[in-house]
């Protein structure tokens, strides 16, 4: 059997593991999902989102791209918030970034990188807001990992920005957003303990899109 071949019998196993206690569980899960939690991740292939938060099929709702990055002009990732607030109603919003981030380290390379130029453009400008903390890290491993944390803390704020997270918090008193970073060389994530109150009051100032239209 090729690697390949594998990935079937792999399927197989795992289906077969689910039913072995509870014959429908996958006619059930086909009805519906209300998962609590929306993860917005790295596509890196070592942070796998379900596995690092122990949580099954239907429990959280998912999206990754390269370096867990949130712009308002990337249709993919504001449609899956506007469907994950206004229509999952998930409770918890979580960014989770991690250290050994090849996005990260790529955005901060003097390198013409093709098409993910305009994409690492967004990390780019976390590390322009954030020049005067960054710079002053003498060590580049250490400002990396600080680059990390800050991207993440970025994203949240890009994610409080939405009018769907916005309208539903004010409506409702969810979703709150968080901001994970994941150590790979642990596994373990660390919760960035984001002021969700504060942060929302600091963006309101600007970019409060709770009022009504005429
Ligand atoms: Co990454």
């Amino acid at each position: 059997m090729t690697p390949y071949d594998q990935l079937f019998e792999n399927n197989r196993r795992w289906v077969a593991a689910k039913r072995v206690n509870d014959d429908g569980y996958f006619e059930r899960l086909a009805e519906s999902q209300q998962p609590a939690y929306f993860y917005i991740g790295c596509a890196d292939s070592r942070v796998p989102a379900n596995e690092i938060m122990g949580l099954e099929p239907g429990e959280v709702f998912v999206h990754r791209n390269v370096a867990n990055l949130i712009n308002n002009t990337d249709l993919n990732a504001m449609a899956c918030i506007e469907y994950a607030v206004r229509s999952l109603r998930v409770r918890h919003i979580i960014v989770c970034g991690h250290y050994n981030c090849g996005g990260v380290l790529a955005a901060m390379q003097p390198r013409d990188m093709g098409i993910l130029n305009p994409w690492l453009r967004n990390i780019r400008d976390v590390y322009r807001l954030h020049e005067r903390e960054l710079e002053a890290i003498p060590e580049v491993a250490q400002r990396y990992r600080r680059l990390v944390e800050l991207n993440v803390v970025e994203q949240t704020r890009n994610v409080i920005k939405t009018a769907a997270v916005q309208q539903s918090f004010l409506a409702h008193g969810y979703p709150r957003v968080h901001g994970w970073v994941c150590e790979l060389s642990t596994g373990l994530v660390r919760d960035l303990d984001i002021d969700f109150d504060a942060v929302l009051r600091d963006i309101k100032q600007i970019y409060d899109l709770t009022g009504h239209a005429d």
